[in-house]
């Protein structure tokens, strides 16, 4: 197959050789393809149908591939016969549409349509094939002929951009990994209500236990009283795995999955894993989510964690100052999202500090990590949102964020 193509030859010194030499030297792929047999379809169906050739293209996705299968090549320099593993003859003996699989097939309607409303050029990126049926991700440039050319010819100028792909997938991925590591972080700080909340349940259950062994002893067992203990040491055990069951949720999911989730289920969540911390710092919870909120589009486990930040940060901050201490967490519906606000009654943030807090290891806690409001910032960003920071009306802090409705 990847045999070195022949040099068509054209006269040294003229226009043709010249157009010829850019051709072939550029490390971009260029094919030239024959338009004819599509636009006379397209014609016709234009006549059947009575629409305009853009409106008809528009309404009939299909006529892409039926037009593409029926395209010549018309030419194509060594870097497309490199890039898609074809020598020349092979690739001038085969529809165009050979190397646009389905994926390529709405980038191409693009491009018709843009080519169809007078538009000078197209730009997209699609996958495409090689020959061996490998695809492969690419930009695509089209200059259109502003003037009728015979044959009419459509150029596609071709770019390989796995490499690009490549980088952005891991830059991704990277920051998947980054959230994960600061929520484990996270876990980490709450661990101590981490096991508050599974020890409060299994000191029940072994209460409960002894009380229902003490009823059995009895000279008359009294099974009533029994079966009501074992029923609460059972009511003891779920809620002890329930708390296991949502800590290593959150410390294993989280991958940036999105779906639809009930609003108010996701905060109560997040204030049960944060009860304990919130408790013991002194800080109370107001939550004021409006009726109508409803589910938001979201990685559940992403949004508590977002949530877990700033109740934290809030409960922290508070520390020194008189009680009462107050987090005020309140929703309600702004067009496409929904807005969130947490505010808390602590000493606010400095306004030379301003939102310089959602820099990374930004900290002013002697074993802060500076990770939280950075992530914060990641995950709602990641999310089509954006968040802020500002002063809250009784003096504190006050962070606003948007996450996307389900609906
Ligand atoms: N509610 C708040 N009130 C006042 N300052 C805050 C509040 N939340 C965050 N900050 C400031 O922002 C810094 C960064 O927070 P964060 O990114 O969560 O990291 P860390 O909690 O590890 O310090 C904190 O150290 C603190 O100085
Ligand atoms: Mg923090």
């Amino acid at each position: 197959m990847n045999s070195v193509p022949e040099v068509q030859e054209s006269d040294p010194g003229t226009q043709a050789h010249r157009y010829h030499r850019i051709f072939e030297a550029t490390v971009v792929a260029f094919w030239e393809i024959d338009l004819a047999d599509m636009q006379a379809m397209l014609a016709e169906r234009c006549r059947e149908s009575g629409l305009k050739p853009a409106d008809y293209v528009r309404a009939n996705p299909a006529f892409i591939r039926q037009s593409i299968d029926s395209c010549r090549v018309l030419d194509l320099n060594t870097r497309a016969q490199v890039l898609f593993g074809v020598d020349r003859d092979t690739a001038l003996a085969t529809p165009f549409g050979h190397w646009c699989p389905p994926q390529a097939e709405a980038m191409l309607l693009d491009n018709l349509v843009a080519y169809l409303s007078g538009e000078p050029g197209y730009e997209g990126e699609a996958l495409m094939a090689r020959a061996d049926g490998s695809l492969f991700p690419v930009h695509v440039s089209t200059a259109f002929p502003q003037e009728p050319v015979s044959p009419p010819a459509g150029t596609f100028a071709i770019m390989d951009i796995s490499d690009r792909i490549e980088r952005e997938e891991a830059l991704a991925r990277l920051n998947t990994d980054l959230i994960r590591a600061a929520r484990v972080a996270t876990l980490g700080e709450l661990a101590a209500s981490i096991a508050h909340e599974v020890n409060q349940p299994l000191t029940a259950l072994v209460a409960n236990g002894n009380a229902a062994l003490r009823w059995l002893r009895r000279p008359t067992p009294d099974l009533q009283e029994a079966i009501d203990a074992i029923s609460r040491i059972v009511e003891d055990g779920t809620r002890a795995s329930e708390v296991l069951a949502r800590t290593r949720r959150m410390a294993t999911k989280g991958d940036g999955d999105r779906a639809p989730h009930d609003f108010a289920t996701i905060v109560d969540e997040a204030l049960a894993i944060t009860r304990w911390q919130l408790a013991s710092l002194g800080a109370e919870v107001d939550l004021a989510v409006a009726p109508d909120v409803g589910t938001i589009l979201v990685d559940k486990v992403q949004i508590q964690q977002v949530l877990i930040n700033l109740l934290v940060n809030a409960a922290q901050a508070m520390v020194g100052i008189a009680a009462p201490r107050r987090i005020g967490i309140s929703a309600h519906l702004e067009g496409a999202f929904v807005r969130v606000q947490v505010d808390d009654n602590g000493p606010g943030i400095p306004e030379t500090v301003g939102q310089q807090i959602f820099n990374a290891f930004y900290t002013t806690k002697p074993d802060g990590m500076g990770m939280g409001l950075s992530v914060t910032r990641t995950i709602v960003e990641g999310h089509g949102g954006s968040i802020r920071a500002d002063l809250a009306a009784g003096g504190g802090a006050s962070f606003h964020f948007t996450l996307p409705r389900a609906d």
